[in-house]
This record gives C-alpha cells, sequence and structure tokens, in this order.
C-alpha cells in the first residue's frame, strides 16, 4: 500500500528505515511525553513489530518520507491498539516525527491522509487518538485533522506506572463522514 499526499508518500517500511527511525525514537525530546526515549534495541523491537503488524494487518503505521528529498520523517498512520482500553473503537491513528520535521504541517498532513485510507479504503466507522495530557502539540494536530476530545473516554495508560505524571490519557474521536 501507498498513500500519497502533496509533500509526502505514506509507505511500508524498508529495512533503509531501521537507523533513522531509531535517531528519532531515540531523541528525548521526541520522546518526552512517552516516559523515555527508546534504545537502539527497543527502537529495533518497535521497528519488527509494525514490520510485522502490517504483514497481519493489524498495523498501518507506515514510513512517513518527504518527496522532495527522500528523508523518513518518521511513523504516522492506523492501527488496531494493542493494549486494554475502556472504550471503543479499537483503532487508532497515530504520529512521531523527527525533531527537524516539526511545525511545517507534516503530522496533519500524513495523518489526514490516513484516516482518509481507513475511512474510504479500509471502512473503518470510527478512530480514536489518545496522548498524554501534556502533549499539547498532538492534540492540536488531533483537532487540526477534524478529531474531537470525548473528555469522558480519558483513561490511564495501563502500561504507565500509577502515579507517573504521563499516566492520564486524553482521548479523541473522529467517524467515518460517510456513515454519519
Ligand atoms: C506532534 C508532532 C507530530 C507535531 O507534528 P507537526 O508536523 O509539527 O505538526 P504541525 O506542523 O501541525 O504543528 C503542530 C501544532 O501544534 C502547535 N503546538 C506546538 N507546540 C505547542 C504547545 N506547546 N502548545 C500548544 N500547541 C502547540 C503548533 O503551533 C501547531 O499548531 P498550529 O499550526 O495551529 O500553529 C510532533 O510534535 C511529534 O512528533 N511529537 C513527538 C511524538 C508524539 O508526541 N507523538 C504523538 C503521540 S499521539
Amino acid at each position: 500500500m501507498r498513500i500519497e499526499t502533496e509533500r509526502l508518500v505514506l509507505r511500508p517500511w524498508e529495512e533503509r528505515d531501521r537507523a533513522p527511525f531509531a535517531a528519532i525514537v531515540g531523541d528525548p525530546h521526541v520522546m518526552r511525553f512517552y516516559t523515555h526515549p527508546r534504545s537502539r534495541e527497543q527502537a529495533d523491537a518497535w521497528f519488527d513489530r509494525m514490520v510485522e503488524g502490517f504483514v497481519r494487518g493489524t498495523s498501518r503505521f507506515l514510513a512517513a518520507e518527504r518527496k522532495s528529498d527522500g528523508a523518513l520523517l518518521g511513523l504516522v498512520g492506523t492501527a488496531d491498539i494493542d493494549f486494554e482500553i475502556p472504550t471503543n473503537p479499537k483503532t487508532e491513528v497515530g504520529w512521531v516525527l523527527g525533531q527537524a520535521y516539526w511545525g511545517k504541517g507534516y503530522a496533519p498532513e500524513a495523518a489526514g491522509a490516513s484516516l482518509a485510507y481507513a475511512f474510504e479504503t479500509v471502512g473503518l466507522q470510527e478512530v480514536v487518538a489518545f496522548t498524554a495530557h501534556q502533549n499539547l502539540p498532538s492534540q492540536r494536530v488531533m483537532e487540526k485533522i477534524g478529531m474531537r476530545r470525548d473528555a469522558s473516554a480519558d483513561f490511564d495508560h495501563p502500561r504507565i506506572p500509577e502515579g507517573h505524571p504521563l499516566r492520564p490519557h486524553v482521548l479523541y474521536r473522529i467517524s467515518n463522514p460517510r456513515s454519519a
């Protein structure tokens, strides 16, 4: 599969993406809302899970590549949520971009195209997004792609220890416009 936007291509991961992906998720500033930056080993395991998930059909977290120079900007896409979440649906849209690529509207451009694919091609009825309360840039991206906060569905992330300041998460939703 391949999703094209004006400035970007979203495509399956290739081996050449492994090192730039590890650099992105190894950056403490990029990962400040994810409790810790990932070591090379952790980044490789994350990369492998995305590749396996794509093969199984449970993940469309894709490589976001810039058309003008082929740079790997990061990961963007939709995927089945792989932990217990106290709400439906169980599909999320998400993104992690390298710091050098922030502030140019790439995340909304890529995530908006991922949602369009999820609704028009996959036929999903609804998609959620979630992040730590403190992650305002990502909440802004959620709003820019038409998602709306559902405060009644906020939850504590089960993989973040109790008492950790990043445990409380906000949840945003968007429905397939065709099913409205
Ligand atoms: C979230 C992220 C992808 C932003 O992507 P981006 O391509 O830079 O998005 P944009 O260019 O649209 O800019 C982000 C928006 O957030 C806003 N923003 C930035 N910092 C902000 C802050 N501290 N408070 C509120 N809004 C903020 C920007 O002003 C911009 O909105 P605007 O265009 O209305 O001015 C990037 O910050 C990232 O990868 N973060 C790390 C990983 C992460 O947290 N992922 C999300 C998990 S759900």
